[in-house]
């Protein structure tokens, strides 16, 4: 018998099959009730129409006959000069009922959420791919995309920005986007000595497609021969809508209306870039008199309407020995694409959270917004929070390598608490950052996880586990102060139903959910006598966005006024009599002439920064999480799977629980897509097969967002039990985009499984990992016998940043 080589037992792990176990979920909180309604984890009134399809969007809604389907003609070129539109070609295809270019935009062609940089339809120069050039509109959705795409555009092309470097080195940002926040002295820190080593280096941080399930859509009519106009949107911004529609056709905003039931999602992407579609949908609807529905297909939603921001991060830290922070200085940049947006916002938020949640005594942060020949980019949950936060946790990480420490050890001994003082002056106040971590390490058993993953790695040569605990704290606010106020209008009817409306969209957050329980604790009746129908500009105006997580604070504590309001009219009737119902007291109410509708308002009182001074109080509160991972990395196919994942949130006093675990499974596996799954690859400089500035990732088949098989085979959320928050309506806290960043637990610990798969091969030095971390990056990041021939050991894969 011929001898064989011995195989190391460790080296089995090659060939072992994955096998995927059954899903095991846990879901731990308290029910702190308070009246009929408000702290019951109460199901989504409208989940059962949508588990059956039953639940319309705006694409639902019925088109009458004579309706028209618009397609849009957009530039194929990153940055050129147009020098022809011809549109002959278009005007015979079938079913084709007009164009519609710059030239026939009856009001202003300016558009902008805040700055008005951007035109509806370009007219001399495009300055992205997918850039709106004009509108065609046919009798069925096919033919007008036929039509569109049969205009004939020559361009002079121009050189092109393709990436953040590329801007920076060119100086090209948008205008008044420089800003800075300092606290102590950093330059002086790091002469002084004090520092017993400074590191500094650079952080990528790649984009996020919003992929709502319910693309971009609005259905645009007129009335009276066009002097009134009327839109059924997709958007978290009615108002914005209702005001684009109003500038682009010289309306009075008193003339046009803008309503949404719900939508399939928003996640930011609807806050401000849907508002052109129905503004271009409602140009060829006023000039021809007909109803006009635009609904983008999935590939041209992912080209046209724009990302979560990719950021560069420049830091240089200073520490001690222990692991202590003495100085940070930060340079942080954002790709914001071809229109300002909400790109400033953005940053500053950013700027905010770079920080984390780490005490850091000089502190100095630079910001810039770099303007690029990309769609702009935009709002995605957490809005630039997690950007700066994933930058922070990534120099946390390369101290922990460089002082030989778990990052856990860094991470606590620099934690902030009670009286804490930012880099932007704010206090923090009912800090609980500190017990629920305490919790979370308890009930993770963090040591016991670590000492299993090594033992673990010591048997398996080709799969590494890996493990990590990541805090958050997260500012609830709009930062620009004057969008903190919300409206509401309730009815109460003679049968002792209740009709809210308010200012906020359902977007499958539960915010309708969640603000009902409100009006029926404020009234004393079931959730069933409570309902909310849709949100629309006519009955209440002038809001904010949906969005800053902050919607059930604002819309409830607006809503619980209104119902005071009318609860304080019934009273003296109610004290008359025993009423054996609601409809009852209701109905008399009714009899003696006592009005039973009323408008609330709330604004979030004490708040405000100003960036002259840079002092000030941006937030009415924080939300404070953690949460453990652990993970285990093929490392020769670079394919993760993530074992367990433990959440930890302080809500305060949850409305409904059941929906607030659910924003934060749902938030904690978008921010998975974020972190390890999720990249966008456009034609840029690393990716020359593409070709300029165009978006080769444009649907499901080559951009992949997680799925069922992506949950964590052990996933258990609970809520921190007996701290109310004594800044929100009834001790809540706003849960929407905090725990999203918490998926960076899974990003760290596949990082530590690499760290020990880099061991074997006596590599300890620290490297580079960005953000997604795909099985290209992790199967890179394992240096061993096979790579190490090809790349050196602080490799970047390209990622278009
Ligand atoms: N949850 C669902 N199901 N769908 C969404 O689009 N958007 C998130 C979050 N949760 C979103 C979601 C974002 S980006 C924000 S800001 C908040 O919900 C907005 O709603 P809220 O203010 O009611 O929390
Ligand atoms: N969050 C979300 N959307 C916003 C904000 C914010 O802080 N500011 C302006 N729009
Ligand atoms: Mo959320 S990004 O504030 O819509």
């Amino acid at each position: 018998m011929k001898k064989s080589t011995a195989i190391p037992l460790s080296y089995l792990s090659a060939t072992q099959p994955f096998q995927r176990p059954s899903i095991m979920g846990n879901q731990d909180y308290e029910i702190r009730k308070h009246g009929t309604s408000v702290g019951s984890p109460e199901i989504h009134l409208s989940s059962r129409l949508q588990v059956t399809g039953e639940a319309e969007y705006a694409d639902d809604t019925p088109m009458p006959s004579n309706g028209l389907h618009a397609a849009l003609v957009l530039s194929r070129k990153p940055h050129a000069k147009i020098l022809s539109i011809d549109d002959s070609e278009a005007k015979s295809s079938p079913g084709f009922a007009g164009i519609f270019l710059a030239k026939d935009v009856p009001g202003d062609n300016h558009i902008g959420p805040i700055t008005h940089d951007e035109e509806l339809f370009a007219t001399q120069y495009v300055t992205c791919v997918g850039q709106v050039i004009g509108v065609v509109v046919a009798d069925t959705h096919e033919n007008a995309k036929l039509a569109a795409a049969k205009v004939v555009i020559d361009y002079e092309e121009l050189p092109a920005i393709l990436s953040i470097q590329e801007a920076v080195d060119a100086k090209s940002f948008h205008p008044n986007s420089e800003k800075c926040l300092k606290k102590g002295d950093v330059d002086l820190c790091f002469q002084s000595g004090q520092c017993d080593k400074i590191i500094d280096g650079e952080v990528h941080v790649g984009g996020q497609e919003h992929f709502y399930l319910e693309p971009q859509s609005s259905l645009v009519w007129t009335m009276d021969s066009g002097s009134e106009v009327h839109m059924i949107s997709s958007t978290q911004a009615p108002q914005k809508h209702q005001k684009y529609v109003a500038e682009v056709l010289g309306l009075p905003m008193s003339k046009v209306v803008c309503k949404t039931k719900r939508i399939g999602g928003g996640f930011g992407g609807k806050e401000t870039r849907s508002a052109f579609i129905a503004a271009a949908a409602s140009v060829p609807s006023y000039l021809l008199n007909r109803s006009v529905k635009l609904t983008l297909d999935r590939d041209v939603d992912m080209m046209i309407t724009g990302q979560r921001h990719t950021f560069l991060g420049k830091y240089k830290v200073g520490f001690t020995k222990e692991g202590r922070l003495l100085a940070l200085d930060l340079e942080i940049y954002n790709n914001a694409g071809n229109s300002l947006d909400l790109s400033l916002s953005v940053l500053e938020r950013a700027m905010f959270h770079s920080d984390n949640v780490y005490e850091i005594p000089n502190i100095r942060i630079r910001g810039r917004v770099c303007f690029t020949n990309f769609p702009s980019h935009t709002a995605f949950r957490g809005f630039g929070g997690p950007q700066g936060m994933l930058i922070a946790e990534n120099w946390i990480q390369k101290i922990a390598v460089e002082l030989n420490k778990n990052p856990e050890e860094i991470r606590e001994i620099n934690f902030q608490g009670e009286g804490s003082i930012l880099h932007y002056s704010q206090q923090l106040q009912y800090c609980t950052l500190g017990q629920l971590w305490n919790e979370l390490k308890l009930s993770s058993d963090l040591l016991r996880a670590r000492e299993d993953a090594k033992q673990f790695n010591l048997q398996n040569r080709w799969k590494k586990r890996g493990v990590a605990m990541v805090p958050t704290k997260f500012g609830i606010s709009f930062t620009t102060k004057f969008m903190n106020q919300a409206g509401a209008l309730v009815h109460v009817y003679t049968d002792g139903t209740v009709l809210v409306t308010h200012g906020g969209v359902e977007m499958g957050q539960g915010l309708h959910t969640k603000v009902a329980q409100v009006a029926a604790s404020a009234f004393n009746i079931p959730l069933s006598s409570v309902f909310i129908s849709e949100t629309s500009t006519d009955k209440v105006p002038n809001t904010s966005p949906t969005a800053a997580s902050a919607s059930s604070d604002l819309y409830g504590a607006a809503v619980l006024d209104a119902c005071e309001q009318i609860k304080a009219r019934m009273e003296p009737v109610a004290l008359k009599h025993n009423f054996s119902s609601f409809a009852e007291l209701a109905g008399a109410c009714y009899m003696q002439r006592i009005d039973l509708s009323a408008h609330g308002f709330y604004i979030t009182p004490d708040i405000g920064f100003d960036w002259t001074t840079c002092k000030g109080n941006p937030f009415n509160y924080y939300t404070y999480g953690a949460a453990f991972a652990e993970v285990e990395i093929d490392t020769l196919t670079g394919d993760f799977h993530t074992r367990t994942a433990n959440i930890i949130l302080d809500l305060g006093y949850s409305i409904n629980p059941a929906i607030d675990v659910g924003q934060i499974e749902g938030a904690f596996i978008q921010g998975l897509g974020w972190v390890a799954m999720e990249e966008l690859k456009w034609g840029d400089a690393a990716h020359k097969w593409i070709p300029p500035g165009c978006l080769y990732t444009s649907g499901p088949g080559s951009y992949k967002i997680p799925s069922m098989n992506d949950v964590p085979f052990k996933f258990s959320v609970s809520l921190l039990k007996g701290h109310p928050n004594v800044k929100a309506i009834h001790s809540s806290k706003a849960v929407g985009e905090p725990p999203f960043f918490l998926a960076s637990a899974v990003f760290f610990a596949i990082k530590d499984a690499i760290i020990a798969a880099r061991a074997e091969v006596g590599h300890h030095e620290w490297f580079p990992l960005s953000n997604p971390a795909t099985p290209e990056r992790i199967r890179m990041a394992c240096l061993d016998e096979f790579s190490s021939r090809f790349i050196d050991s602080d490799f970047r894969p390209k990622l278009s940043v």
